[in-house]
């Protein structure tokens, strides 16, 4: 039996992980899930404030999903992914069921991650146009392959660069606490940022460009949720130029927003939605595109122009229709809308008290809190995209400290917990974030 101190070394002696340096690396060894709790090596439970990377909508161990799950080893873990299967199947008419296309029905093309769906999207967008540019916004993450790196707006793209020239084109999206259009006011807000990206539509041509990909609500970047009409705004002028209106719903599907996906929410339907994450619960690796049967059915005639090996593997099919089944049991795509009540009222009590969260916003079970160092004038408690990160990594250690773990970029911390979370233990997280708060408010005044 290894101690904790054990893990550690062996893990830093022997494994890479994302995004840090990784001598600076310090963080609990994690061995288990329960619910709302992740527990490390000692014991000790952490609320799990951001479903771990805003992916395990049902909390972890949840019966439903890991009963399909071991059904599914004992009969089946691998097939050719271009034979038929029978969880696959299932899986894609319960995908297709939740859907926004209604009766124009679509189909799943499945993947392993969020950023093969992206990359599989923009495939399925090139082809049934004709084009080759994507356009998508600087404020935006896509994911971390070479292809989806170059569609990603923000600063985990530079370490990709070069792309291909001409492939992708970045636009600004709308920010409604920090506009890039200098307005305070939502509706110009959408109707300028609406303008700019039209112009930039034409001066890319519009009969090059193949898709505008867009997070309908900006995920890793601080959840910026898109102000009153800029989506459909987005419809519309993919409707007016043939472009193919792509929804990156890999943080905003399966109940994240109190719908089975944004574009429910928003009452705006897209041409493909790519998709991971919360499909199984985070379970299992698994992501997916779903593309409009406009689009799908031009496959039925010509072959389809990508693949993968664990392309709809099967054990990932049995964790994705457990999971599916466990939404829908607990009526847990809509449970984000009561979330939501609680959170919008509870960390506004929270701003209330803190100045340093300059803005709280979100919707469903999808929250930020942005940190400033003036709430009147806005500036950020440490720069976007800077290296020096000031408070922030005590911030997060004193939330760790009193048992709290949620995920944060630069000077926004998200809280998303998952779906399953009860109004006591989301008090108890709060509680634990003011006094981290608190921590953070002494330590600058001393
Ligand atoms: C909106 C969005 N798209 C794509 C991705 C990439 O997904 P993956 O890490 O599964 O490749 C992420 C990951 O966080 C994401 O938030």
């Amino acid at each position: 039996m290894y101690l904790a101190d054990d893990i550690k070394t062996l893990h830093r002696k022997n494994v890479l992980s994302p995004w840090v340096a990784q001598g600076s690396l310090d963080v609990p060894v994690i061995v288990r899930g329960e619910g709302v709790f992740l527990i490390d090596a000692d014991g000790k439970r952490y609320m799990d404030l951001s479903s771990g990377l805003i992916a395990v909508n049902l909390g972890h161990g949840n019966a439903t999903v890991l009963a399909a799950m071991h059904a599914q080893i004992d009969r089946l873990c691998f097939s050719p992914p271009n034979w038929f299967n029978d969880q696959r199947a299932r899986l894609g008419e319960a995908l297709v069921a939740i859907s926004p296309w209604g009766d124009e029905g679509a189909r799943v093309f499945f993947t392993t991650s969020g950023a093969q769906a992206n990359e599989d999207a923009v495939k399925f967008a090139r082809a049934s146009t004709g084009r080759q540019k994507v356009l998508s916004a600087y404020r935006s993450f896509h994911g971390s392959s070479s292809g989806a790196s170059a569609l990603t707006g923000e600063n985990r793209r530079w370490y990709n660069e070069p792309g291909t020239p001409g492939d992708v084109v970045h636009f600004w999206g709308p920010y409604p606490y920090r506009s890039p259009f200098f307005t305070d006011d939502p509706a110009t807000e959408t109707q300028r940022a609406l303008h700019h990206l039209r112009e930039t539509i034409e001066a890319e041509d519009p009969a090059r460009v193949a898709a505008i990909l867009v997070e309908p609500v900006v995920g890793s970047n601080g959840v910026v949720v898109p102000p009153p009409g800029y989506l459909a705004g987005l419809r519309a002028l993919c409707d007016e130029f043939g472009i193919c209106l792509i929804f990156d719903e890999v943080m905003t599907g399966f109940g994240r927003t109190g719908a089975p996906f944004a574009a429910q929410r928003f009452g705006v339907t897209p041409d493909i939605i790519s998709f991971a994450k919360g499909v199984t619960s985070a379970y299992v690796p698994l992501g997916g595109v779903l593309v409009r049967e406009q689009l799908a059915s031009a496959y039925d005639s010509k072959p389809l122009g990508s693949g993968h090996t664990y392309s709809g593997h099967p054990l990932a099919m049995a964790a994705g229709l457990g999971a599916i089944t466990a939404y829908r049991e607990g009526s847990y795509f809509q449970r984000g809308m009561r979330i939501e009540s609680w959170l919008r009222e509870k960390l506004g009590k929270l701003q209330e008290k803190h100045d340093v969260i300059g803005d709280v916003r979100g919707l469903g079970a999808f929250f930020c809190l942005e940190f400033v160092k003036d709430r009147s004038t806005r500036e950020p408690l440490i720069a976007w995209q800077g290296k020096d990160l000031g408070p922030m990594p005590a911030l997060f250690r004193a939330l760790r400290e009193r048992g709290v773990y949620t995920f944060g970029r630069y000077n926004i911390m998200i809280v998303a917990p998952p779906l399953i979370v009860e109004e006591t233990e989301l008090d108890e997280a709060i509680a634990s974030l003011d006094g981290a708060l608190d921590a953070l408010t002494a330590g600058r005044r001393s």
